[in-house]
């Protein structure tokens, strides 16, 4: 347990005082600013990592093994080698040395989804695993050439169920270097003490990444450097990933991505970069690796299965005594990544005692990685179904319920929260969805359909992590650039972190641009974790703070800012001004023109995320659901959801509402359609296109009101909670919860499909 520290210096911010940024009323921050790509993506004017012409190119096609394990036993590439436009076959035969790959998070840098060596020898780890790659002239030729490869295997039994990996045993989770297990007092004997009890297991299925752009890089090498396009999430990360596997130094690998189609979690480091770096040395030549829809699916990981237990203890007036949530999920022995679906449970509610544990059960399988809100989704699933089932127990509301159990401080850490207002979010959604409507399960009909609805809490941590670094260049004409090796995968942090540095800054939006997606760019900022704005947002508090001592050296003694130290002015209307007296004030245009100077470079790195020791950070929603399920045929439609989000100040309504919209569609995704098909026999996966694997489509989408509490955390950069993936936690919960309302069915299996509602 950390230790509770009253009083948090909020590191970031000088003499840790509030941050002025989060009381201007009348700033950009916080109005509807729409996004500065629009334009250009409407257009087709930004350029995606699979959309760069290099001269010379040649097009990558990828063949995968066919069993789980064992080893390439014969490998003809003859017909495949000697295919029109072919013009080179690599397999492990004849690929390039290269050192393993580093394994995700367990180095801040790295991002590897397994720590495998790419193609190195004849072993095979998955099914699915790439064996060759072919170089042509053209894509066509490339997968032309590929069909013609023919491989034997000599196939060794492999784990490719469940079942059979639990009876080798399972072993304790570890999440990002912390143990997935906690225990507070006898929870198992105050469970079997309680009055009121609920103990029942929930199952989540795998599921694959698919995000709108599939997995692309275009790359070359000039001598010993190593320039890529890619579709990417953390440029720095992979830039340093790519360095160590060709054993280069990492100035020496650049890494941009000005835009992707959507990360998730997805868009790291995985071998069909490598596999491209690799190709495009030994054939001399520029490589463009671009995954087919089904490539996506075996080459990069997703999210593991889980089978999570769920008993809660309660007295009469619903107070929780024990909370149990454990369990177990999969993933392959080259892999650092349990889905961790505890995580939400250890600050949801107050308990007397607590027993926590992810177990992990090893199968042959592709890595796990990173998947929209890895934990809290299917996490808050189990947990929030089983506060409702609880509910229903006690003969309680289970808003109620939720609310009696509202934590004073943080139940398992023992530090203050933050900023926790979702009695709030609560209060104002229920009104606001018309709650009070709600009926007994199973007793509201229209013609064929039942009608219910359900509610349920989600959450998501607050993170920023290390290793944030800005630059602001202040030229003579007033116009400022931040440049900072973040990433816009489609979510308006372009935009918004353009919005928030202008207003620091104090200049108008225009006069501010922001350069980003690029590994020389200052910084490893990675787009995970819900963090990035947070992590920019300290990391231009820090340059700017540079910015505005050397902007008052160069000031001097003539100006009216004479004799201020940085902590007393801020940026205010072109210039800078004394911040209780903004009379004082002298533009940018001035201190430079006297001075003589052209322009103004400052840089600085983030200090260290010291908040996240002293309080208990996390943005909060409370997911309204109504949904109709055919009583003839099992069909269930949503029929409308409302998110009421409490992530503190809000920076930009109109790319936060699409946000948590955009994360509410994907819960609808994991509640009702989202399920990996894994053949049990082999460790195939099945449904590898998005034909058979089942994703929201715009009918399955209903109107998604949001709103939120807009208050701000004293204690984070700008006031602002993440707000990537809040969204979809507690979703899946809401949708079955009013399934069950809707049918008296309770379904503790998602997705939660018409079979298992006849
Ligand atoms: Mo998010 S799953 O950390 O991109």
């Amino acid at each position: 347990m950390k230790k509770a520290i009253e009083l948090a210096p909020d590191s970031w911010l000088p003499g840790g005082k509030p941050d002025p940024l989060i009381h201007h009323q009348h700033g950009h921050v916080g109005k509807p600013m729409s996004r500065i790509d629009g334009p250009l993506k409407v257009k087709g004017a930004a350029r995606f990592s699979a959309e760069f012409p290099l001269a010379d190119m040649t097009y990558a096609a990828v063949a995968f093994s066919t069993i789980a394990k064992g080893r390439i036993a014969a490998l003809d590439i003859k017909a495949a080698s000697e295919a029109p436009g072919v013009v080179l076959v690599m397999t492990h035969l004849n690929a390039p040395p290269m050192k393993p790959t580093p394994l995700f998070m367990t180095n801040a840098k790295a991002a590897g989804g397994d720590n495998l060596a790419v193609m190195q020898d004849d072993r095979i780890h998955w099914n699915g695993q790439p064996i060759a790659v072919v170089l042509a002239e053209t894509q066509e030729q490339a997968d032309h050439a590929k069909s013609l490869i023919r491989v034997e295997y000599e196939a060794e039994p492999a784990t490719t169920s469940l079942a059979a990996a639990k009876a080798q045993g399972t072993e304790p989770g570890q999440f990002m270097g912390e143990p997935l297990k906690l225990e507070i007092g006898d929870a198992e004997a105050q469970l079997a003490a309680a009055p009121h009890k609920i103990s029942v297991t929930y199952r989540t299925p795998r599921q694959n990444h698919n995000a709108i752009e599939p997995h692309a890089a275009t790359m070359a090498w000039n001598g010993e450097e190593l320039r890529v396009h890619d579709a990417s999430q953390g440029v720095a990360h992979t830039a340093w990933s790519l360095a160590k596997i060709f054993d280069i130094d990492e100035k020496q690998v650049n890494v941009t991505s000005p835009y992707v189609g959507g990360g998730f979690g997805s868009k790291c480091l995985w071998q069909h970069q490598v596999l491209g770096a690799a190709s495009a040395k030994l054939a001399g030549r520029p490589v463009r690796i671009a995954l087919s829809r089904e490539g996506v699916f075996r080459v990069v990981g997703g999210r593991g299965l889980t089978e999570q237990h769920v008993a809660i203890g309660a007295q009469p007036d619903g107070r929780f005594t024990s909370i149990i949530h454990t369990g177990v999920t999969v993933m392959t022995r080259h892999n650092a990544f349990p889905e961790p679906f505890i995580i939400a449970t250890r600050s949801g509610y107050a308990a007397d005692t607590f027993k926590l544990d992810v177990e992990v059960a090893y199968i042959d399988m592709a890595a796990n990685t990173f998947m929209r809100a890895p934990g809290e989704a299917v996490g808050t699933f189990g947990l929030e179904c089983a506060i409702d089932e609880l509910a229903e127990e006690l003969g309680m509301d289970p808003i109620e319920l939720r609310i009696r159990n509202e934590p004073e401080k943080d139940p398992t850490e023992g530090t203050p929260f933050s900023s926790r207002h979702i009695v709030e979010a609560y209060r104002a959604g229920a009104e606001r969805f018309g709650w009070s409507q709600r009926t007994a399960p199973g007793t509201r009909r229209e013609g064929e359909w039942l009608v219910g609805m359900g509610c349920a809490t989600g959450t998501y941590p607050y993170y920023r992590m290390p290793g944030g670094a800005a630059r602001i260049t202040l030229t003579r004409d007033g116009r400022a650039t931040v440049a900072v090796a973040a990433h816009e995968m489609g979510m308006g942090t372009a935009t918004v972190n353009l919005s928030v540095a202008a207003e620091r800054l104090g200049l108008p939006l225009y006069s501010v641009s922001i350069e980003y997606g690029d590994s020389t760019l200052p910084g490893v900022i990675l787009a995970g974790g819900s963090q990035q704005t947070a992590s920019i947002g300290a990391s231009v508090i820090a340059a700017q703070r540079v910015l505005v001592t050397e902007l008052l050296k160069l000031a001097g003694n003539d100006s009216p800012l004479a004799g201020l130290g940085a902590d007393q002015v801020g940026g205010y209307d072109a210039g800078l001004a004394k911040l209780d007296e903004p009379e004082r004030h002298e533009s940018y245009a001035s201190i430079l023109s006297r001075a003589g100077r052209d322009e103004v470079v400052a840089e600085a790195s983030a200090p260290a995320p010291l908040e996240l020791q002293h309080w208990s950070m996390h943005s909060y929603s409370a997911i309204f659901c109504e949904v109709r399920v055919n009583a003839v045929t099992g069909e269930t439609r949503v029929n409308r959801v409302l998110g009421s989000f409490d992530c503190g100040r809000i920076l930009n309504p109109k790319t936060a509402a699409s946000q948590f919209r955009g994360g509410i569609i994907m819960g609808l995704g994991l509640a009702l359609m989202e399920e990996t098909e894994f053949d049990e026999r082999n460790g195939r996966i099945m449904n590898a296109s998005l034909a058979d694997y089942h994703v929201p489509v715009h009918l399955d989408v209903p109107p998604i009101e949001v709103i939120w509490t807009d208050i701000p955390d004293p204690h984070t950069p700008m006031g602002a909670h993440g707000i990537g993936e809040i969204g979809i936690t507690g979703t899946g919960a809401a949708v079955a919860n009013a399934v069950y309302n809707a049918t008296g069915k309770r379904i503790r299996d998602l997705p939660v499909t018409l079979d298992k509602l006849m």
